[in-house]
């Protein structure tokens, strides 16, 4: 499926925005084969023209001409600023993903990526999308520098440690895709990597219903959160609660007790885990224990997940078949903590990963073509 669009040697167009990318690319290409065959075709003429035909020759003084001189500097000027509108128009596109996306946390590590869907359902080095669709990739890794590159989509971003980054794209077409690690990341980066598999609604429905196993990031999330980490002693309400109350918060502004005000988002709750006394929020104490080297990053994830889903954001995996995913998490919360599903197992050893260079032995869905 990877085989080349109407120019040899180029990765399939397979994004809404793989033609800018390649429209801007062509006319970067276009100006410079122009400028370039033109100042070597100058070079030659002006060498033949002005070859020396006489000996100890004195040339004709020139003093400018305002003529030649505004030419030279207007159309490289206009050149230059076509490239940086169509850069910019890609560059925004690119940059600010739509309101309705479904949203994927992806953790990456040498050397392997670990995506998991809003549904619960994990892969590693490889990930199923729907085609058509507003994708949302929220990422982080454990260890060093990473970069998620997908050339068919003619996208690429940094993961970072100790931050959140995001990615977004909407497939246009059913397919395998290369992924690719893009930032040296130690012995094997050139082996971190996998497939994209981009398949019709339907197929991705019966995919995911057929594998999902373990939790949602939201129910895991809650089962840290009331649970593993005690974080509802302080932060659920009632007569003991002394942190903030999280109900809500999620995407509001919040006014600290420095005076400033920040917006609570991903970032922002991921840091208050782990730095908690850094951005204490107005009417209350910094007593809060931080939370570093006690939850790895994939925990983080599921945590921010659920007190997005205190606040009703949990609901991005839309896709029909998994429609109960927020809403039980929400009424468990309600209910009872004791009907949390027992915790999956977890990381390398999950069956649904693979080596992308192993042969490929599971079932695929049915309108992928061979390569
Ligand atoms: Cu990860 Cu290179």
């Amino acid at each position: 499926m990877q085989e080349n669009s109407w120019v040899p040697l180029f990765p399939e167009q397979a994004s809404t925005f793989a033609w800018q990318v390649d429209v801007l690319y062509f006319y970067m290409l276009a100006v410079s084969t122009v400028v370039g065959v033109g100042i070597v075709l100058a070079i030659i003429f002006f060498f033949v023209k002005y070859r020396e035909k006489e000996k100890y020759a004195t040339g004709a003084e020139i003093h400018g001409s305002i003529g030649l001189e505004t030419t030279w500097s207007i159309i490289p000027f206009i050149f230059a600023m076509t490239v940086f509108v169509g850069g910019a128009y890609v560059f925004y596109n690119q940059t600010r993903p739509p309101a309705d996306t479904t949203e994927i946390y992806v953790v990456g590590k040498q050397w392997m990526w670990k995506f998991q869907h809003g549904s619960g359902q994990r892969e590693i080095n490889e990930l199923h999308i729907p085609v058509g669709r507003n994708i949302k990739l929220t990422m982080t890794t454990e260890d060093v520098l990473h970069d998620v590159y997908i050339p068919a989509f003619r996208t690429k971003m940094d993961v970072i440690p100790g931050r959140y980054t995001t990615l977004w794209f909407n497939a246009t077409k059913p397919g395998r895709y290369h992924l690719y690690c893009a930032e040296y990341c130690g012995l094997n980066h050139s082996g971190m990597g996998g497939w994209i598999y981009v398949m019709e609604q339907r197929d991705f429905d019966n995919w995911l219903s057929g594998n999902v196993s373990g939790q949602t990031p939201v129910q895991a999330g809650q089962d840290l959160f009331q649970n593993k980490l005690g974080c509802a002693s302080c932060h659920e309400g009632g007569a003991s609660q002394r942190g903030a109350k999280l109900e809500g918060i999620y995407g509001t502004d919040i006014k600290l007790t420095n005076g400033q005000t920040v917006k609570a988002d991903d970032e922002y709750i991921r840091n208050s885990i782990l730095n908690p006394s850094g951005q204490i929020v107005e009417g209350f104490q910094p007593i809060m224990p931080t939370f570093k080297g006690q939850v790895t990053e994939e925990q983080l994830v599921s945590l921010v997940a659920y007190i997005k889903s205190l606040s009703g954001n949990a609901n991005q995996t839309n896709t029909g078949s998994t429609t109960s995913t927020s809403g039980s998490a929400t009424t468990n919360n309600a209910n009872t903590t004791g009907t949390i599903p027992p915790r999956a197992d977890r990381g390398d050893s999950n069956s649904q990963g693979s080596n992308p260079n192993a042969p490929p032995i599971r079932s695929e869905p049915t309108n992928r073509r061979e390569r």
